[in-house]
């Protein structure tokens, strides 16, 4: 049995439940907190506050872990597919060899997306980011899946559950090969998901596409890197969209938007921009000073994290996997060696010692997706591919939590006070 808290406020102490988890901190149920005390709690950035309940992900920042469904993120990165953990995150366990075959077939069964959203993308600039034709895409798809928007229905969760995870590389590979000006591809179902998405990416209907398994198995692994982060900005925000009852295509659209921003899934174009940026191993500490410089908005991008106080567990299977791609597809690219290097002397230098500044998954990304021909503007929309599976597992455990409610936060009121309309000639 855990203790209450006691909190006190001016004269008078009240007991709040304290709850446990299975693992890590405990957490003060403050519920009642603003009824009891007319009082709220101030934590921008919920650097301290827990905003639901969950059983998908756990992180411990400072060991450096992170347990998909209490399966470590190594483990599954090395032995498992990006489809089997997108079936643990969803359903809670790993599947029997036949729910896992069912599972794969179908999603294999909804990859195609509805032939009139080609539309859609053409009336974008060629040069549009491709993250900003997923946030018009994705939310469009409540247009034309009304089957699948009924957020009471648990089936209907689970189809555009399914849709979702298996339009996304269809979208984003289309989103690619408008950039490119070349046809879009039909999804092939054959193929892997991963083996599909490259065909999809990178083959032309001119000639036959053949999956390289070196490939496949990479891009496999940065996905499965990259499926779920626990209460992460773009979670939250699908959570937050959710939460009012929108449909599962527009909070996906609401994520994909978050996730956008360089100090989010954004990380990975800017870290490889950055590094490109350096380009020398000579010019690191110029760039490591400027890092430092208070007065410099300059961050080492893929470096540091709200939760990881040590490495980001990713990032070392990232690390290796760079290594791998690079020296099997004989490719030699300096950029890596100076992210080596430059993870080196951070990790050596007093500043991000103390401030505890690791490399995270965003780092090594990069110099993968680049040996493998993905354009810089690409690697952000490969984020929202794989992390789809992770919005959609923790929307759909938002939605069936009984303890659930709109997202409302509160907020210290700094404006003016009241104050009486002045007629504009008296002003
Ligand atoms: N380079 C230099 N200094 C840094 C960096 C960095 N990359 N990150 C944090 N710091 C410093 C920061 O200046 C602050 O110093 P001080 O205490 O003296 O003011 C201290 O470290 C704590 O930083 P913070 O900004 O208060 O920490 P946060 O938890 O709010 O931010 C972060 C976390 C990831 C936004 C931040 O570390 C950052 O901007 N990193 C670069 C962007 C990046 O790589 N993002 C990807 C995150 S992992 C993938 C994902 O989740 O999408």
């Amino acid at each position: 049995m855990t203790e209450p808290t006691m909190i006190k406020t001016g004269t008078t102490e009240k007991s709040y439940p304290t709850l446990p988890g299975t693992v890590g901190p405990e957490v003060v149920d403050i519920r009642r907190f603003y009824a009891d005390t007319g009082m709220f709690t101030y934590d921008p950035g919920f650097t301290s506050t827990a905003a639901c309940q969950s059983a998908i992900t756990y992180i411990d920042g400072d060991a450096g872990i992170l347990l998909h469904r209490g399966y470590p993120i190594d483990q599954l990165a090395e032995k498992s597919s990006f489809m089997e953990v997108s079936y643990l995150l969803l359903h809670g366990e790993l599947p029997g060899e036949k729910e896992l075959a069912d599972f794969t077939w179908t999603i294999s069964r909804h990859t195609m997306v509805h032939e009139q959203l080609s539309t859609f993308y053409r009336g974008f600039r060629r040069d549009a980011h491709p993250m900003a034709i997923l946030c018009g895409v994705v939310g469009a798809l409540s247009s034309f899946y009304h089957d699948s928007t009924d957020i009471t229905d648990p089936k209907q969760r689970m189809i555009a559950s399914h849709r979702l995870i298996a339009k996304m590389p269809t979208l984003v590979a289309m989103a690619h090969k408008y950039s490119v000006g070349q046809p879009f591809l039909y999804p092939q179902n054959d193929l892997s998901y991963t083996g599909n998405f490259l065909r999809m990416t990178f083959g032309v209907p001119a000639e036959k596409y053949v999956v390289n398994p070196i490939i496949e198995a990479a891009m496999d692994k940065i996905f499965i890197l990259h499926a779920d982060h626990e209460q992460n900005a773009s979670t939250s925000t699908v959570r937050l969209a959710g939460s009012s009852g929108a449909n599962p295509f527009a909070c996906m659209a609401a994520g994909i938007a978050c996730l956008w921003g360089p100090a989010h899934g954004g990380a990975n174009e800017a870290a490889l921009n950055m590094l490109r940026e350096i380009g020398d191993v000579k010019r690191i500490p110029e760039y490591i000073a400027r890092a430092k410089d208070k007065d410099d908005p300059f961050r080492l991008m893929g470096f540091g994290h709200r939760v990881y106080k040590n490495f980001d567990p990713r990032a070392r299977v990232m690390k290796a996997t760079a290594d791998e791609v690079l020296r099997e597809l004989n490719i030699t690219d300096p950029v890596l060696d100076v992210a080596k290097e430059l993870e080196h002397i951070a990790l050596n230098d007093p500043y991000f010692i103390e401030k505890k500044l690791y490399p995270n998954v965003d780092f090594y990304s990069g110099v993968i997706l680049n040996a493998i021909g993905f354009p810089t503007e690409m690697f952000t929309a490969l984020f929202a591919l794989a992390r789809t599976v992770g919005w959609v597992a923790q929307w759909n455990e938002m939605i069936s939590d009984p303890e659930q409610k709109i997202g409302r936060p509160r907020q210290l009121y700094v404006g003016e006070a009241h104050r009486d309309y002045v007629p504009v000639g008296d002003r």
